[in-house]
């Protein structure tokens, strides 16, 4: 088999497997926090406003399609099905690893998606390891350009690489060359885990070289130690036992925050957390908006749904949207401004 099937059949075990029950594995932490319920939310329902502004664009809903596959045929199917409903509900959109595409160029076009996603922030993708396998700005640009990106998604997922038999091994001096690259990208870098969350200690360090924008991707979703434990059955005990491994999304959003918050206010304007891994309803949302995140993100379901048709995606998104409305209703929150105000309880 050649490297590019080789890729192209990894990727799509991938979507196979990380779209089913199996590979949703842990506990995000959103069932330990509950909001108050307020019976007198002095608000009207029809005027709630979900918008937020994200990467100099207004999104009418906080939500985030998570970075998926691309670079296979039915990773062009997916990626068009979820560019044509984020723009209609007007949320944002990642890419998959562009890495592919860099290496190959006749597949491009498996990820361009501006013409039906004009207005929307869309994230270009590639992993920070690239760095030490041949990959430097020019590259990175080389992303971006492709998909006329608002941001560059760096992917962060030292497990999964080492887990995975084909996995890039070495991890270090990676900050360094980022911090060499970082202001020469034409867009701002968004640091992202995979599932395994980012630590505070990680989001300090990230913050050093120039990163503004956490994407905790934490843990309690789509588990890629299990995704490819899952892949082959000489990895299947591995994968099992780094299944329990990862900050669950719900601190490390704490995380995230704690770390801005322990900035002057001038720097704290410039960072905005990204909280997922695992979010699978609009109540989770809000949760993860009120525990620190300006935006949410979520893959697994969006995966699944655009699969089957782009009305399947629509569907999804009303239900979080309307999930998301009925939460802020029911804590007397307007705006998305007045939900992160809004204080969750802890219950032990
Ligand atoms: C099919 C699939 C492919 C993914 N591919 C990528 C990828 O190429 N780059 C990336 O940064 N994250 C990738 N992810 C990880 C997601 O962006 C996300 O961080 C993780 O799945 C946790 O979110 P979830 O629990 O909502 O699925 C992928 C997820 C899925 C489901």
């Amino acid at each position: 088999m050649s490297n590019l099937k080789k890729i192209q059949k990894r990727k799509l075990d991938h979507l196979q497997i990380a779209a089913s029950a199996e590979s949703q594995i842990g506990d995000t932490g959103f069932l330990n926090y509950k909001f108050i319920h307020n019976p007198l939310p002095e608000s009207d329902f029809d005027r709630i406003d979900t918008s937020t502004q994200f990467l100099d664009r207004i999104v009418k809903y906080p939500i985030l399609i998570s970075c998926m596959s691309g670079g296979i045929a039915e990773g062009e199917t997916l990626n068009r099905n979820l560019a044509k409903a984020a723009q209609k509900y007007k949320i944002a959109m990642g890419f998959g690893s562009q890495r592919i595409a860099i290496e190959h160029s006749a597949l491009v076009h498996l990820f361009e998606m501006r013409d039906v996603a004009p207005d929307i922030p869309l994230l270009a993708n590639i992993g920070l390891v690239q760095l030490n396998y041949g990959f430097g700005l020019k590259e990175f640009q080389k992303c971006v350009d492709m998909v006329e990106a608002d941001a560059l998604v760096v992917h962060i997922n030292p497990i999964q690489e080492v887990i995975q038999p084909e996995g890039n091994r070495n991890w270090k001096g990676l900050l360094g060359k980022l911090s060499k690259i970082i202001d020469k990208l034409s867009v701002p870098v968004i640091a992202k885990e995979v599932g395994f969350g980012l630590s505070e200690d990680a989001v300090k360090r990230l913050y050093k070289v120039g990163v503004r924008y956490f994407d905790t991707s934490g843990w309690g979703g789509t588990n890629w130690a299990m995704v490819e434990g899952l892949r082959s059955k000489s990895n299947r005990e591995l994968g099992e036992l780094f299944s329990g491994w990862g900050i669950p999304t719900t601190e490390s959003i704490k995380m995230c925050a704690n770390f801005k918050g322990s900035l002057p206010d001038s720097e704290r304007s410039k960072i905005k957390i990204i909280g997922s891994g695992g979010v699978r309803n609009g109540v989770d949302i809000a949760k993860a908006i009120s525990l620190g995140s300006d935006i949410v993100g979520i893959a697994s379901p969006f995966a699944k749904a655009a699969m089957r048709s782009v009305s399947e995606v629509e569907k999804l998104i009303e239900r979080y949207a309307k999930e998301l409305k009925i939460t802020m209703f029911g804590v007397g929150a307007e705006s998305i401004k007045k939900l992160k105000k809004v204080k969750l309880v802890e219950q032990k």
